[in-house]
């Protein structure tokens, strides 16, 4: 019974976790396959510092990747080192020394994605994904075979664990961004530099990853509109839930006969939906097809195991292929080749939005908003104002009838200089078809 040998390099989160994943399961693992799966060999900078566990007494370890990706006795090397330089000089010269990769690396399979595909294919060699895009939610396997018979028509996801815990404990206890945030970092949900989390930076190339798969579209993370969490605060929960909806840092990605439209931004979703009801660090993704229509799909999206889960069940998949002697590949993009699409800009969306305002009280402030929304055709749903002691800082929310964003857009950016403005309007889109 041939094995499959696999060299991991990365022993961090997600490193250990498939670690513990593969020496723990390892009998499970067997009897599905019908043939081992055996570590050979272990890389790390600081890898004579790690515990392993013990079935992995007798592997290499190296501090020094190369030797992973040339080892003879590897099949498979799982780069789970991250970032986009390191992480591409691994998986680059793993396809020239013939090996397929693993990799939960979504910053780099965002941006190379494709060109890395290529070099696979040329290569002969296999490049597996999943665990790049919602951790322990099998969304890759889900649109590149469970669905892939559909035509996916849009597609949202809540796809950063941070921001969705940072978001619902401010709606639960009522605490400010700059606080929660602070906690998150203290349990280590958050890092030191929280951007790429709450700027919506990772979200956007998860999007760019689930898209490609979708659609067939390579669209790069820079051209996805994205808007981050900072500017959420206490007091929109509030307004939020009194219009019946939550606050999300909503990824959406819809086709429309004359493009695509791609979104990462805080979005009100209303409460009864699916989406509304992931707390905390959760993930979910629901995805509209044209045949199949809703499907959903909801999990952990990040962790040692979960992920773990994802990089173990890719190193199976590609172990089989590399079994079976095949030449043949399935595309993990799910399309055999992609296209090349600039996005639509979201400007030509219609939507309604909710406007959040801090103002110095004053007579002539709802006219005076009132006057510019009309000016630019856009018409006012209602006006919602919570008890408020302090005049120099009142804060009340308009929401606006679904209007092209172009012109929501110009609106706020004159209300924006009028003298009486605290700071400029908030203004988030409302989902409707959640
Ligand atoms: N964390 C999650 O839950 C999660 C979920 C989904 C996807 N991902 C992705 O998985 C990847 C790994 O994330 P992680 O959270 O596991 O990161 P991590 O905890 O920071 O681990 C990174 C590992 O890479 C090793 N490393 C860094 N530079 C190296 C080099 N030059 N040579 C050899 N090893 C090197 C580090 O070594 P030392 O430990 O020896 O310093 C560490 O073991 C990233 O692409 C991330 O985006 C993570």
């Amino acid at each position: 019974m041939n094995e499959v040998r696999v060299g991991i390099v990365g022993l961090g989160n997600v490193g250990s976790g498939t670690l513990a994943i593969l020496a723990g399961n390892r009998e499970a693992i067997e009897q599905k396959l019908g043939f081992p799966l055996r570590v050979t060999a272990v890389c790390s900078r600081a890898v004579h510092t790690k515990t392993l566990p013990e079935a992995f007494a007798g592997v290499l370890r190296t501090t020094d990747w190369r030797e992973v990706v040339r080892h003879p006795e590897v099949d498979v090397v799982a780069e789970l080192v991250g970032g986009t330089s390191v992480a591409r000089q691994i998986i680059e010269a793993a396809i020239a020394h013939g090996k397929s990769v693993v990799t939960a690396n979504k910053e780099l399979i965002a941006l190379e994605g494709a060109e890395l595909w290529d070099r696979a294919i040329g290569a002969g060699i296999n490049l597996a994904m999943e665990a790049s895009v919602a951790g322990g939610i099998p969304i890759h396997a889900v649109l590149r075979e469970g669905i892939s018979g559909d035509q996916v028509m849009s597609l949202w996801g809540i796809l950063n664990g941070t921001s969705n815990y940072i978001l619902t404990e401010m709606e639960q206890r009522g605490a400010p961004f700059d606080s929660v945030l602070r906690e998150a970092q203290g349990l280590g949900y958050a890092e030191a530099d929280p951007s790429a989390d709450v700027d919506g930076y990772d979200a956007r190339s998860k999007l760019a990853i689930l898209a490609a798969l979708a659609f067939g579209e390579r669209i790069r993370p820079a051209d996805i509109y994205v808007e981050g969490i900072r500017r959420i605060s206490p007091m929109d929960f509030q307004y939020a839930r009194k219009l019946g909806h939550r606050i999300r840092l909503l990824c959406a990605a819809h086709r429309r006969d004359d493009g695509f439209l791609l979104s990462v931004r805080p979005t009100l979703v209303p409460v009864g939906s699916m989406l509304a009801s992931v707390m905390g660090a959760y993930n979910a993704v629901m995805v509209k097809g044209r045949y199949g229509a809703d499907t959903l799909y909801y999990g952990r999206g990040a962790g040692p195991h979960p992920t773990g889960v994802a990089v173990v069940s890719d190193l199976m998949r590609v172990a089989r292929e590399i079994r079976s002697g095949s030449p043949e590949r399935v595309s993990p993009f799910a399309h055999e080749r992609l296209a090349q699409h600039q996005p639509l800009p979201v400007t030509i969306q219609k939507r309604a939005f909710y406007l959040r305002f801090r103002v110095q009280d004053r007579p002539g402030i709802i006219a005076a908003l009132a006057g510019i929304l009309a000016e630019k055709r856009v018409s006012l749903d209602a006006v919602l104002q919570e008890p408020c002691d302090t005049k120099d800082d009142l804060p009340f929310v308009i929401t606006v009838e679904p209007t092209r964003e172009e012109a929501l857009r110009e609106a706020v950016d004159r209300m924006a200089g009028l003298d009486f403005m605290v700071e400029p309007p908030l203004a988030l889109p409302m989902e409707p078809q959640l």
